[in-house]
């Protein structure tokens, strides 16, 4: 029978074999607790990765790449759960992993697997009282230690430096919680948070934003009565408060050109209740299909167009207000996508960066003499961000970069304005323990 052991092995083996990392659990794991253990085997180990391996090479003497895959899957899988998954006793976590070697096509493995896993418990250090404790792992490099590849935290170490850079990785490995945007317009934080708890959800007011709730876990949230009924959207705290902060300043006609799946757009709808509909573009049809989801669930009403913000098929100097949210590397949303780290190098991270470029030209020509151009990104990377906005500036000297410090805070932020907001003016959130990372610039045609 199919284990969520194995089924995360599996998994785990083809993306060792180069294929992209599937963490849905499949359709024949069915109990509910089968297909979370599948999933937060898989996703731990990959967050962890690199430490794992560390230990892998200590307990085995070999290298990581130097061992079959299937059998370096499963002792990585063994790790995982020695390591980090608390509740699963060690003798389990060995007894059933090693189990796994026949089923997996590494039955000659066995041994090697075993020994791995017993060398890694004998290694655990025993305190006075009796628990057993790993080596203390703040003595390994920082990129070892959290798992993250060296060149990436060489980059933050340059941009935001070594104590930034440290709270960034930490906060990239912790398990993410699901944050619920509130629709204030049809309920408030505290009556969500208790519908939730009739469908045995547990949620709490978030610490940073009034208006947000978190929730410890995702449970049915897709199928339960408040998320069909449009009383929230899952949506990151850093996207919710740029979106607050912004609105009362993007009256008129809007575009919202890379609108998919709508969390930017439907909340922005929201507070601006007076205001013309918005134009919601988007270049991809499956996405387009979330986005009209969205927009019906929500009850939001808007324009939507097919089209490439490359050449968007509007009229010069026609809008008010440009919401440009770019495809990017992502390397802030890494809490929520581990995988991250491990497919992008350096290249793959500056992909998108002239991509980005023409797309604020083409959204600059639709703006009308002092019309806004809202860009944003989630990622923290300087060249799609800082450097991207500098090099559109120099580009079109009819444009300004608007001071976020000379926009009110929204009334619903819980912690000082200024930690959003960088030295250049623009708003940055850096990942945390209750968000992850986002970036946005508000440029003015004067
Ligand atoms: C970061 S996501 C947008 C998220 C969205 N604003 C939200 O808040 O839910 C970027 C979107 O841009 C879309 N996209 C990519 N290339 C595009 C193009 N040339 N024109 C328009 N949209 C594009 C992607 O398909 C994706 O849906």
């Amino acid at each position: 029978m199919l284990s969520a052991r194995l089924s995360a092995a599996r998994a785990y083996l083809e993306f060792l074999k180069g294929n992209p990392l599937n963490t849905d659990p499949p359709m024949a794991l069915e109990k509910p607790a089968e297909r979370s253990l599948h999933q937060n085997l898989l996703l731990t180990l990959v967050r962890h990765q690199r430490l794992l391996e560390t230990y892998l090479a200590q307990f085995s003497g070999r290298r990581p790449e130097k061992v079959d895959a299937p059998a370096r899957a499963l002792a990585m899988l063994g790790l995982t759960q020695l390591r980090f998954l608390e509740r699963i006793p060690h003798h389990a976590a060995v007894f059933e992993t090693v189990a796994l070697a026949k089923p997996l096509g590494c039955g000659r493995a066995q041994g090697f697997i075993n020994a791995v896993l017993r060398q890694a418990q004998r290694s655990l250090v025993q305190t006075p009282t009796g628990e057993n404790h790993w080596p203390d792992e703040t003595l390994l490099p920082l990129a070892v230690a959290t798992s993250h590849p060296d060149w990436l935290v060489e980059r933050w170490q340059k941009q935001y430096g070594e104590a930034a850079t440290q709270a960034i990785c930490q906060a990239n490995n912790q398990p993410p919680t699901l944050t619920l945007r509130v629709d204030t317009r049809k309920t408030t934080p505290h009556a969500l948070i208790s519908e939730l708890a009739q469908t045995g959800m547990v949620a709490q007011p978030h610490p940073f934003w009034q208006e947000a709730v978190q929730l410890e876990h995702g449970g049915n949230l897709f199928q339960s009565p408040v998320f069909v009924q449009g009383h929230c959207y899952a949506q990151d705290v850093p996207s919710q408060i740029v979106m607050a902060w912004v609105a009362p300043h993007l009256p008129g006609r809007l575009l919202d050109a890379c609108a998919a799946p709508g969390g930017k757009l439907t909340h922005l709808a929201a507070l601006r209740p007076q205001a013309p509909p918005m134009l919601a573009m988007e270049f991809v049809a499956g996405r387009m299909l979330r986005l009209k989801d969205n927009l019906s669930r929500l009850g939001t009403e808007a324009l939507v167009l097919m089209g490439d913000a490359l050449k968007p098929p509007l009229a010069q100097e026609s809008l008010d207000g440009v919401v440009l949210d770019v495809p990017c590397s992502a390397t802030g949303t890494i809490r929520k996508h581990p995988v991250k780290k491990w497919q992008r190098g350096l290249e793959d991270v500056l992909a998108n960066v002239p991509l980005q470029q023409a797309m604020l030209q083409a959204a600059a020509g639709l703006l009308r003499v002092g019309g806004l151009l809202l860009y944003i990104t989630c990622s923290l990377e300087q060249e799609e961000n800082q450097a991207q906005v500098a090099t559109f500036l120099a580009n079109n000297p009819s444009f300004s970069r608007v001071d976020w410090h000379s926009l009110p805070a929204p009334a619903a932020l819980l912690v000082p304005a200024a930690d959003y907001i960088s030295a250049e003016g623009d708003f940055v959130a850096l990942p945390n323990a209750g968000q992850m990372g986002l970036y946005a610039a508000l440029l003015q045609k004067t």
